[in-house]
Formats: structure tokens, sequence, C-alpha cells
């Protein structure tokens, strides 16, 4: 299907009390095998009919994805699971009584009644129940599950608002539902429940710390930022490909002590300024009064000690750079523990190994 010709329709919902007529509407195009996004508690989501292959290829046309990195789907409620899966294991009502809905995404085996392209061939699929009154009622009017990526083109930072989504996909889809900004702003962990110990493939919006609380340990793969592990193929396949990024390169500054990676930074910047390069600085409240901004852009993203702020608007800040024409961006390191952890698992992934310790 030609998806290029769309005129793509952008319709504001109030996610307190969403529009029944807007959200039949979206059900009813969803259902029929065209892409809609719409809002989630952690980023957008660019939906399609999972029970339909060829709405669910249209999803990895519209965004240029690889074709082996699987997609998750979004069902209303662990229930509606039963239909699809054969086996509910045992661990998933566990898991789904504390964390659904919200941003944890199960890896279980099975999910056959989707269609391949969903699950890349792989004997396993990723589901989860989204927190957002929007992406719920969305999913109901459908009638169908969800295959849903994060609504950004491949390897561009996540999408925490409709304006991301019709930078990227304008034109590409049927429409965008306007919920407002998504609240937690990094996407949902992922969390391997397939084999005998729970691994975490992708941190996320549900911390590990609160999945030990209910699991005991919890291992995190080790490829999650990143690196390669020679011949090691990764869990997620979506972790081998550079994510996150935005069109500058993005250089990573971390270090126990703040005001010497805030100084190291410093350096660099007056460095690439006076070589003539356009450079901005990602900092945080606590360190952001080291900077002048002479010469260079400074985007405080939040405060170091309040990871959730940082988070929130991690992605907005990285498309800001963009549209300032930003060609280097220095960005300071954040404690990694709880969301602090995601947010430097985005950061490191971003800066595809240009990592300085100081
Ligand atoms: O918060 C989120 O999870 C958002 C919202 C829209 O729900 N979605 C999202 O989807 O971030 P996406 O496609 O951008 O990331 C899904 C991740 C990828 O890293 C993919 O490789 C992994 O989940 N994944 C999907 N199915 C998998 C499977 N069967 N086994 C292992 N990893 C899987
Ligand atoms: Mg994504």
């Amino acid at each position: 299907m030609e998806r290029s010709a769309y005129k793509t329709r952008h319709l504001v919902v109030d996610p307190g009390q969403p529009d029944a007529a807007i959200i039949q509407e979206a059900g009813a195009l969803l259902r029929e095998g065209e892409l809609v996004a719409f809002p989630t508690e952690t980023v957008y989501g660019l939906g399609a009919n999972a029970l339909n292959a060829q709405a669910v290829a249209g999803i990895f046309v519209a965004k240029g994805r690889p074709a082996d990195n699987p997609l998750i789907v979004h069902v209303d409620s662990p229930r509606s699971l039963e239909r699809y899966i054969d086996q509910v294991p045992p661990i998933l009502a566990q898991l789904a009584a504390r964390f659904w809905p919200g941003p944890l995404t199960l890896v279980l085996r099975g999910g056959h009644a989707f269609a391949p392209v969903v699950t890349g061939g792989l004997d396993t699929v990723a589901v989860r129940v989204p927190d957002h009154p929007v992406a719920l009622a969305l999913i109901r009017a459908a009638g169908v599950p969800v295959a849903a990526p994060s609504a950004n083109v491949s390897g561009r930072p996540s999408p925490t608002t409709a304006a991301h989504v019709l930078d990227d996909l304008s034109g590409k889809i049927a429409l965008v539902l306007d919920g407002g900004p998504a609240g937690l702003g990094v996407e949902s962990t992922v969390l391997d429940v397939s084999g005998n110990c729970p691994v975490i493939l992708r941190p996320g919006g549900t911390i590990q710390r609160d999945l030990e609380a209910v699991l005991g340990e919890v291992k995190v793969a080790p490829d999650v930022d990143g690196g390669a592990i020679a011949g090691d193929r990764p869990r997620s396949p979506g972790m081998k490909y550079t994510h996150y990024a935005p069109r500058a390169s993005l250089v990573l500054f971390e270090g126990y002590d703040p005001g010497r990676v805030a100084a190291g930074v410093l350096d660099e910047a007056r460095r690439l300024v006076a070589d003539g390069r356009k450079v901005g600085i990602l900092t945080y409240r606590e360190t952001a009064s080291l900077y002048d901004g002479q010469g260079y852009s400074v985007v405080v993203v939040g405060k170091r000690s309040d990871p959730g702020t940082v988070a929130a608007s991690l992605y907005a800040s990285l498309r800001r750079f963009d549209y300032l024409g930003v060609e280097v961006i220095l960005a300071e390191g954040i404690a990694s523990d709880g969301l602090g952890m995601v947010v430097e698992n985005r950061l490191r992934r971003a800066a595809g190994g240009h990592v300085v310790t100081l």
C-alpha cells in the first residue's frame, strides 16, 4: 500500500475524557488496517492491527524499521491475552497484578496468533497493557490487539508529543491522536520471562528495584547499553541498532563528580566552538550555571536529583538540538540507578560509543 500519499490527520483528544466519536473513528481505522499514532504513558506509539500482516508491514515502511526488529503488542487487559497466547505463564498474572496497566513489556513464548511480521520470526512475543486512557480506549474501540513501536522514524528519539510524531511521520500515516505530552518520557521496560530467570532486555519505566521486589533477582542483559558482545546475538533485536539518536552526534561525559564532568564538557565546548562547530550542551539544573552559553546552546533537561524530570524531557531536549541546527551535543551523564539508569542507557545508546570518562 502506498502510504506517502496520506494527508495525516491530527485530532486533539482530552485524556481526561476522550471524545467517544473520535476514538470510535480511530479504532475503526486501526481495525481496517490503517496506521494510527496515539499517546501512551511512556512515549507515542504507532499502532496497527496486530492480526493484519499488511497493516503491520506498513509500520516498518513508515518508520524505515529493519524487518528483524519485532514489535510490542498492546492489549487492554491481561485477560484478552488468553485469546492469543496458548499458555499464559503463571508469572504473567503475578507481574500483571502489580505492574499493568503500566510501563512493563513482557516477552512470552508463543504469539503465533499474531501476524508473523509482529514477532520478526522469533518464537516469542512482547506484550503490554499501556496506562493511558486514550491508548486503552483506542484498543477497546479497535477490538483487536494493537502492534505499536514508538512513533518515530527508526533510530530517531522516541516522540513524546504529537508534534514530534508529525515531524517524523506526517504524510506516512492516517492519523495522530494528540493527548498532550506523554508522561514518563522513556519507553517501557522490556522483561523477558520466556526462560527460567527473568531478564531485563531494555531498562525503562518500570525500574529494576520494583521488579526485584516481586520476583527476587532480576538479571540485566549484558548488551543493554549498546556494547557489542562478540559472538553473541542480542536477545532483544532492537538493541543492536543505534537508537534514540538526534541528527547531531552526541558525546557523553561520565564521572563521579558532576562539577568535574561539567568542567570537562565546558573545555570541550570551547575547543569545538573555536573550531567553528555548532555545539549544544545537555545539562541539569544543578550544573547549568557553570555554562555561560557563549557561542553554544545550553539545554537544561531536568534535575539530576530528580531523574523523573529528566526522563520526561530527555527526548524533547534531544530533538530541540536538531531544531537549533546543532552539530555536536556534549551531554553530562546522570547517576545510574532507578530512572537515572534508564536515562543513562538512552544517552549511551545515542552516543553510540562516544563516551568520555572523567
Ligand atoms: O513504551 C514502549 O514500550 C513504547 C510504547 C509505544 O508502548 N513502544 C516501544 O516500542 O518502545 P519499540 O518498538 O520502539 O521497542 C520495542 C522493543 C525493541 O527493542 C524490540 O527489539 C523489543 O522491544 N522486542 C519486541 N519483541 C521482542 C521479542 N519477542 N523478544 C525480544 N525483544 C523484543
Ligand atoms: Mg522505538
